[in-house]
This record gives C-alpha cells, sequence and structure tokens, in this order.
C-alpha cells in the first residue's frame, strides 16, 4: 500500500507547483485537473524529475460522481491519501446581477463541496495510516465581502471556516488542517475569473509568483500550521480587515475591484 499526496488543481499555478515541491520531497503524488492527457502529462515530468511515483487523473470535480470516482481509483491502485492539497478552484469578475449563474453555482461547487467531500474521503484514509495533514487553500479574499466577485469572496470565508473547524475536530488524530491565504498571485486564475478589466491584477509582474507561494505553502504543511498566509502584504490585510466593520470592507474591496 503506498501513501500518496493528492493534490487537485495540479496542472497549473499553485497547485502545480505544490506538487513539484511535495515530489522533490520524495513525496508520491496523485494530480487531478479536468484534461486527463494534460494532468497525465505533468505526472510524467514529475517522476521523471525527482523519480517518484505519480499519477495524473483526469475529473471535473465540481460533479459530486467524479469526486467518488476519483476516490475509487485511488483505492483501486492500492494508494492511500496521506496528504490531502485541495487547490483547485476559481473566482469569477463580474456583478451578480450580470454573471453567469451557471458559473457561480459551478464555483461554489468546486471550492467548497468539493473540498468538503474529498476531506470526508480521505479522512478514513488518514485514520487508517494514523497520521495525515490536509492543505486547504482559501485566500485573503476570506476575511472580507467581495463585492464584484462577491461568490467568489464567499467561497473562500467558507473554506476558511470550515477548515479551522475541521482542525479542532481532528486535533485528538494525528491529522492536521493548514488553511492558506494567499493574496493575488500570478497564475492561470485572473484569466479564468475575467479578471483582466480588474484594477485588482493590474500590476500583475509585480505579484507573487505561484511557485513562492507554493514553497511556502508546503513548509506550512508539512509543519501541520493552521491558518497560514505568505508575505507581509497579505499578513498586513489579514490583520486590518479585524478591526474594519464589513459595511465599509466592501465599499473598499469595491473601489481596487473597480473597472480599470
Ligand atoms: N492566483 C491568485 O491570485 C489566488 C489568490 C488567492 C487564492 N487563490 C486560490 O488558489 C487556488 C489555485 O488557483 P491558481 O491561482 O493556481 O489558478 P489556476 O492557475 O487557474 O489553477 C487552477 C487549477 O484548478 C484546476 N481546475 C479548475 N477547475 C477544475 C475542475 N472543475 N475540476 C478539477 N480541477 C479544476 C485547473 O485545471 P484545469 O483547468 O485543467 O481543470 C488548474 O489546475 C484556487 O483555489 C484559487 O482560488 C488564487
Amino acid at each position: 500500500m503506498t501513501h500518496v499526496s493528492l493534490v487537485t488543481g495540479a496542472s497549473s499555478g499553485i497547485g502545480y507547483h505544490i506538487a513539484r515541491e511535495l515530489a522533490l520531497r520524495g513525496e508520491p503524488v496523485v494530480l487531478v485537473s479536468r484534461d486527463p492527457e494534460g494532468i497525465q502529462a505533468v505526472a510524467t515530468e514529475l517522476s521523471k524529475e525527482f523519480g517518484v511515483d505519480a499519477w495524473g487523473f483526469g475529473f471535473d470535480l465540481t460533479d459530486q460522481d467524479s469526486r467518488k470516482e476519483l476516490v475509487h481509483a485511488i483505492e483501486s491502485h492500492d494508494l492511500q491519501i496521506k496528504y490531502l492539497v485541495n487547490n483547485a478552484g476559481f473566482g469569477n469578475y463580474g456583478p451578480l446581477a450580470e454573471t453567469d449563474i451557471q458559473k457561480e453555482l459551478a464555483m461554489i461547487e468546486l471550492n467548497d463541496s468539493a473540498l468538503v467531500e474529498l476531506c470526508y474521503l480521505a479522512i478514513p484514509h488518514m485514520k487508517k495510516i494514523g497520521y495525515g495533514r490536509i492543505l486547504n487553500v482559501a485566500s485573503t479574499a476570506a476575511f472580507i465581502p467581495g463585492p464584484l466577485m462577491a461568490v467568489y469572496y464567499a467561497t473562500k470565508a467558507f473554506v476558511l471556516s470550515f477548515s479551522a473547524a475541521l482542525r479542532e475536530e481532528l486535533i485528538d488524530e494525528t491529522i492536521s488542517v493548514t488553511t492558506l491565504c494567499p493574496g493575488p498571485t500570478r497564475s492561470r486564475f485572473q484569466e479564468h475569473a475575467n479578471l483582466e478589466e480588474s484594477k485588482l491584477f493590474s500590476n500583475e509582474s509585480r505579484l507573487p509568483t505561484a511557485e513562492s507561494v507554493a514553497e511556502f505553502a508546503v513548509e506550512e504543511l508539512m509543519k501541520g500550521s493552521g491558518i497560514v498566509s505568505p508575505g507581509i502584504g497579505n499578513k498586513l490585510t489579514i490583520w486590518v480587515s479585524r478591526f474594519v466593520p464589513r459595511s465599509l470592507a466592501a465599499k473598499m474591496v469595491k473601489q481596487f475591484q473597480a473597472k480599470k
């Protein structure tokens, strides 16, 4: 029985670099994204570069049956999940009234429902092993309301609250739950969220790389940390958010995220 790290959304951005960091540490990895060939190519790349076993599975995690099929596939390969990285997620820019509601609902399904269900399905593996670590990717957006990306910010607030609660539920097991809260990071996220029009990402070259965020994330995952955020600017945003009334925070975020 091989103990593996399951990383969702490992074909690009933060998830891709988290998978690389884990493989670099000699961890066998199971990688997931929607495109079966693309994710298998990443698995082959990591296997060759780091000499670890790596599997790539193409599943759309917005679909509940696919989530179950994924864990079934893992079990049928005689693998057990030791580390779970719930990273796959996306956002969508624009006022709710003008948005594609199916995209918003799929976002809730991926960012929240899939994350909950994969924790639920992986915890029995970790209990059997007697050890486990979970990394749930939230955002600095989790701490504030986000006009013009209202659903996305709310999905991340859910991740933050759920993960802190789950951490406490598992405190007597040797299973930790870490919540990663990055701020804006260079990746394909902006393109998928149609954020090119927003002021928030106007200075993309000055944003931290997905690689640096992933390196920080895996260090914190291994330490079993609680809620963590890379970079002093993000830490400051989170700290200040405690003292700002929600109505004022909403006004400020609306300004930051307005069209260029
Ligand atoms: N970049 C930022 O500014 C930022 C800031 C804070 C938090 N985050 C969070 O960080 C996480 C990673 O985002 P990123 O910035 O690395 O974005 P990204 O480059 O767009 O990566 C997203 C990953 O999720 C996968 N994915 C998307 N939909 C999926 C689905 N339905 N089923 C399975 N996999 C799916 C994508 O692969 P396919 O498209 O091939 O399926 C890709 O591998 C997300 O949870 C995001 O909310 C990002």
